[in-house]
């Protein structure tokens, strides 16, 4: 028999669990205050002038003046070297106020990105990105969990959707999102986990069996109705930059589902914006409070 499209889904609030973490982390600065303990301070390194990577770090910031943490913006020419970059993480490294601290991507073409995550440190390091916090999913000692996919398992702890035994794909397998989420998803969600990327041959194939699908590659429209099995959780981390002119900035931010063909299969669906991408925003906040905490706990 012909599976058809379910009739109703949810819509996974992003925004609703974002402002829930938030109210929890201002409960607990209020707390630090109260008992004379350092109030968490957040850094930001902004490399040239691009649009959606300035409204990102503005959306950090405003999070950050929710829950009272202190927060510092630091820009820099899109002309600065790598060996300049690296010069100012050594010293955010060595500022005893900062607890911890990010570098907005993506980097002009002339800077190694891998190479200047390194720099972090990883205890500052609240994005997440350093191989020791990407090797914190496995660790038994970990120290911060990289911030997107933590955001994301997050969300579906917080919807109790259950992953264990479930079976996920993961579509990407980027170094921010795809790849670390895939492992936090075995370790922590004791999921059965396929990754598929740019090399996998038959997407739709994968895609189909999963209970949950997981969607991080950063094209528009990717994943469409035909490509979903009935009742399944779609869960869309991709933001794309879209010229818009509607919009006072001059753009949009698109997810990689394409929302109107796949929510009639679901059961769950996050929507751009409004999903994941709030929930980014939660886990740096997290990460930061933890960073303070681990030091001056
Ligand atoms: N650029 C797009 N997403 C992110 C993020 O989560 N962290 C940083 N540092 N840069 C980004």
């Amino acid at each position: 028999m012909a599976e058809t499209a379910t009739t109703s889904y949810t819509l996974i609030d992003g925004r609703k669990v974002s402002k829930d973490i938030k109210a929890e982390i201002s409960q607990r600065v209020l707390e630090r205050k109260a008992q004379g303990k350092k109030v968490p301070h957040l850094a930001f390194i902004l490399v040239g002038d691009d649009g959606a990577s300035q409204t990102y770090v503005d959306n950090k910031v405003k999070a950050c003046k929710d829950v009272g943490f202190h927060y510092t913006m630091m820009r820099f020419a899109d002309t600065i070297s790598e060996e300049k970059l690296a010069k100012h993480i050594a010293h955010v490294n060595d500022d005893d106020d900062v607890d911890g601290f990010i570098v907005q991507l993506p980097l002009p073409p002339h800077i190694s990105v891998e190479k200047i995550n390194e720099q972090i440190r990883p205890d500052k390091d609240v994005d997440g990105f350093t191989n020791r916090n990407f090797g914190s999913i496995i660790s038994k000692q970990p120290l911060l969990m990289p911030a997107t996919p933590f955001g994301v398992i997050e969300l579906l702890r917080r919807y109790q959707i259950e992953t264990e035994g479930k079976e996920c794909v993961v579509v990407g397998a980027s170094r921010i999102a795809g790849a670390p989420l895939s492992m936090m998803l075995i370790e922590q969600g004791h999921a059965t986990v396929t990754v598929c990327h740019k090399y996998t041959k038959d997407l739709g194939a994968h895609t189909r069996k999963a209970d949950i699908l997981l969607v991080a590659v950063g094209k528009p429209g990717l994943i469409t109705g035909d490509m979903v099995k009935p009742g399944a959780v779609v869960i869309d981390i991709g933001t794309t930059k879209v010229d818009d002119p509607s919009k006072p900035n001059g753009f949009s931010i698109k997810g990689d589902v394409d929302f109107a063909t796949v929510a009639p299969h679901c059961s769950f669906i996050t929507p751009v914006p409004g999903g994941v991408g709030p929930m980014t925003i939660a886990s740096l906040l997290l990460n930061t409070l933890r960073a303070t905490e681990l030091r001056l706990p």
